[in-house]
């Protein structure tokens, strides 16, 4: 399958490059920046190169490395900011820090509409995010846009079919700039659009039966549609080779294990249901840090699969990760830890078996894509998100069985209330948290003294960025007052209006 392979020069939209390349149908990859010229060179797929953008100058001795040669690899290429202005660095043109930056939307001006800016007409608002501008153009380079503050926005090198814009044409927020990536990949690198969900899919059972080959694997199954996507492509790869175990721990949702008992049974899976709540209860107690509690779920989730791999003789361990899973657990080149995924930054580094991750480059629409083209029942495709670590991260402070209990209601009332509603559909997530405060109230002429629980419903795309759900007061009032009727324990609810960022999805 052709494809674009973009480098990660550390930008914050690095990733959503070859997300917008794939929505139009063609493969991308994003690589290291320092991937050298050879390893490319020697994959007859790839189409086009992309630099992506980034935090640093190209005059920092930290700056991240690239192989120079790929500039002479006659294969099409396209800088995005501080790609653009690497380019042009290296190939003899100049560079300066501004002092001031352009930060934001703005104006540009295009003076030659062909090739990459094609179909974009005169001018266009576009994303800008960088404090180096290129100032001086390589031999056979030209200047096809400027904005106020730089006279070489966007260049071309026809010839060597080299092109930069100093702007980003993968952030929404840039006008077409869907139809500048689509000049890149589809008319200059002549891509075939090959990424459909039916193929990714037919990749993904081929890479698997390559990886995987006679061995025996087992699955952690959650019930969520990531895990249960990556079950039903290994199992069409090696059949009956592949276990599928889900673990109950007790910090599941209501009436989870039944459902995945009458789901998954029917299909063609080994499902073997472990219950060791107590287990988890026992290592859990005491414990309130979010990061602990992660990496202490995440070691029994291990320990507990060691234990079947040996008994099973398998010797692979597959996991649904996906994309944001792990660009949050800092596993990405250039990201920053924001919290140990348990099925990711969690396990423990003695894992003892081969860990296989399919999905570990699609994004949760992505995947759920695939659910559909891979026949999955529609209560899986469409089922909210439960994160790995369970009802523990949506308890702050101490878990207790009392707490889990009380989470576990609040967060099944606040589905019934909005399931049904209009709103059902856009709906990525809801849930409820408890927190480990009390305050005052009055129930039945009386004062009481009880937990506040916080209703946390959220939209989003892909999960890495959200917005709170704008759901009318009448439905919030009648989610308050049943979890103020029907949990003892609870006097006082409250609405997270928080977006992602600043807050995550989760409160650990
Ligand atoms: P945050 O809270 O990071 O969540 O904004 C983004 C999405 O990921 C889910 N999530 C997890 N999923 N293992 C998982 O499989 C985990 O450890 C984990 N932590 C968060 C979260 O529910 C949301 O949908």
């Amino acid at each position: 399958m052709d494809k674009i392979i973009i480098l990660d020069f550390g930008g914050q939209y690095c990733h959503l490059i070859s997300r917008r390349i794939r929505d139009f149908g063609v493969c991308a990859e994003v690589m290291p920046s320092n991937t050298s010229s050879k390893v490319l060179q020697t994959d007859k797929t790839i189409k086009g190169i992309i630099l992506s953008g980034g935090a640093r100058s190209v005059y920092e001795k930290d700056a991240p490395k690239f192989d120079k040669e790929i500039l002479n690899l006659l294969t099409p290429i396209l800088g995005i900011c501080y790609g653009h202005q690497l380019i042009a660095h290296l190939m003899g043109g100049k560079v300066v820090s501004e002092k001031f930056g352009e930060y934001g939307l703005m104006k540009l001006n295009i003076k030659n509409g062909e090739e990459i800016l094609a179909r974009l007409g005169k001018s266009k608002n576009v994303w800008m995010n960088h404090s180096d501008i290129v100032v001086r153009l390589p031999k056979s380079f030209m200047s096809i846009a400027s904005t106020e503050h730089s006279k070489i926005a966007a260049y071309a090198n026809n010839k060597q079919k080299i092109f930069g814009v100093q702007f980003h044409p993968e952030v929404s927020h840039t006008e077409n700039g869907d139809q500048l990536l689509k000049n890149f990949v589809i008319d200059i690198c002549q891509c075939k659009k090959s990424c459909t969900p039916t193929l990714v899919a037919q990749n993904l059972i081929k890479e698997t039966r390559e990886i995987i080959g006679n061995e025996k694997a087992i699955i952690g199954l959650s019930g969520g549609v990531d895990s249960s996507v990556a079950a039903a492509l290994v199992e069409k790869a090696i059949g009956k080779k592949l276990i599928a175990v889900y673990v109950d721990t007790g910090l599941m949702r209501d009436g989870e294990t039944k459902f995945i008992e009458e789901t998954f049974r029917k299909k063609n899976l080994n499902l073997k249901v472990i219950r060791v709540e107590k287990q988890f209860f026992r290592a859990l107690k005491g414990v309130s840090s979010p990061e602990r509690k992660r990496k202490i779920i995440g070691r029994l989730f291990a320990d507990i699969f060691r234990n079947i791999a040996k008994k099973e003789r398998a010797s692979f361990l597959i996991q649904g990760t996906i994309y944001s899973d792990r660009i949050e657990s800092g596993l990405t080149q250039h990201s920053s830890k924001i919290k140990s995924h348990h099925n990711v930054g969690g396990l423990p580094k003695n894992l003892k078996m081969k860990l296989y991750e399919p999905l570990k480059d699609l994004y949760k629409d992505e995947v759920r894509k695939l659910a559909y083209d891979l026949d999955l029942p529609k209560k899986i495709t469409i089922r909210q998100v439960f994160p790995g670590p369970g009802l523990a991260v949506r308890i702050i402070g101490k878990i207790t069985p009392e707490r889990v209990k009380i989470v576990r209601q609040a967060g099944k009332i606040i589905e019934e209330e909005l399931r049904g509603t209009e709103f059902w559909k856009n709906i990525w997530m809801s849930f409820a948290v408890l927190l480990p405060i009390k305050s005052v109230g009055i129930q039945g002429d009386r004062r009481s003294y009880k937990y506040p629980i916080v209703v946390r419903v959220i939209e989003s795309r892909d999960a890495m960025t959200a917005n709170f759900s704008k759901i009318p007061f009448s439905i919030l009032e009648r989610i308050s007052t049943r979890i103020t009727n029907e949990i003892i324990e609870v006097n006082r609810v409250v609405y997270d209006i928080t977006n992602k960022p600043p807050a995550t999805m989760e409160w650990e």
